[in-house]
């Protein structure tokens, strides 16, 4: 059995447990990662710079303003950079779940200690003052404040069904002030290649919705979503698409050979081998 196969096995037996147990084991399974603050930071950084050179490009100034995140994650490495980058004055951040733990956190600040940032508590964690986190709180159903200068996500969009991501905006449009920026950086490939190579990076394609649905669980739900798609829901909720880029395949790669060897479930037949391919997808949204 395949490394993938066996990872969705135990996934779909913690999803059929009670909710706390599952997310208390899954939890547990997923400290290995933890030891490796430094490989998490560094790609933090890769996207911090992406972020900032969109942010230039735009003309998009962050200093004394306030942000929000959507999906907090495990650790709060992309609030402390974004930080120290952009010297925003609050981040606030949501999460459908609960991830940050007092521990997470300090590696995190054991990692930035040089910055001595002031920690308060905030949802009984010992966070820098300038993150206000919002675990389990779907930001649909949040009341947000109108002079938030940008919301970003950063890999968070791919796990959120496709009406979730149409309410969102649609909220954000019709509530936020006019010159509010929204930029998410997605990764819409199947992730189980990350951590099994023998998998081509779209081998979720070849599946149907009903027989996706019976493989992922709520531990790693992904929506599928391929770029055109998001580029409808932006803006049928009303915005513009002000900068977009995203990775292409090199034909002589690997990754297009992988591809090449897939047969693609026919709901994917009306796309193009391009927007099939559109990996690393960053879109910047305005008014
Ligand atoms: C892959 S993690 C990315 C976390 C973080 N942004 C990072 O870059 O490391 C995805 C996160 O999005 C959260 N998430 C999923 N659906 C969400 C939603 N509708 N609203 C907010 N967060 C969501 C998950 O709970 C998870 O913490």
């Amino acid at each position: 059995m395949k490394y993938h196969q066996k990872k969705t096995i135990i996934l779909q037996i913690l999803d059929k447990l009670p909710n706390k147990l599952g997310y208390s084991i899954y939890h547990s399974l997923q400290k290995k990662s933890f030891n490796e603050i430094e490989t998490k930071v560094n790609s933090n950084f890769q996207s911090l710079k992406k972020i900032e050179s969109i942010l230039n490009e735009s003309n998009i100034e962050l200093k004394n303003q306030k942000i929000i995140e959507i999906g907090s994650g495990w650790v709060p490495i992309m609030p402390i950079l974004i930080k120290l980058k952009f010297m925003v004055s609050k981040i606030i951040t949501y999460d459908i779940n609960k991830h940050y733990s007092n521990k997470r956190i300090k590696l995190t600040l054991k990692h930035f200690k040089k910055t001595n940032f002031k920690t308060r508590k905030c949802n009984n964690l010992n966070l820098p003052n300038f993150i206000d986190y919002h675990p389990k709180k779907n930001i649909i159903n949040a009341s947000i404040e109108k002079d938030i200068k940008l919301i970003y996500s950063r890999f968070v969009l791919e796990h959120v069904t496709p009406i979730d991501i149409e309410n969102m905006h649609k909220k954000f449009y019709n509530e936020l002030n006019n010159d509010i920026k929204i930029l998410h950086l997605i990764s819409p490939s199947d992730h189980r290649a990350y951590s099994d190579k023998t998998l081509s990076l779209y081998d979720f394609l070849k599946y149907s919705k009903k027989e996706w649905n019976r493989i992922q669980t709520k531990f790693d739900y992904h929506n599928r979503l391929r770029l055109p798609e998001y580029i409808a829901i932006f803006e049928n909720s009303g915005f513009k698409i002000t900068h977009i880029e995203y990775d292409t395949v090199d034909k002589n790669s690997d990754k297009y050979l992988k591809y090449k060897e897939l047969k693609l479930h026919p709901d994917y037949h009306k796309f193009s081998e391009k927007e099939i391919l559109a990996g690393s997808i960053c879109v910047l949204l305005e008014k």
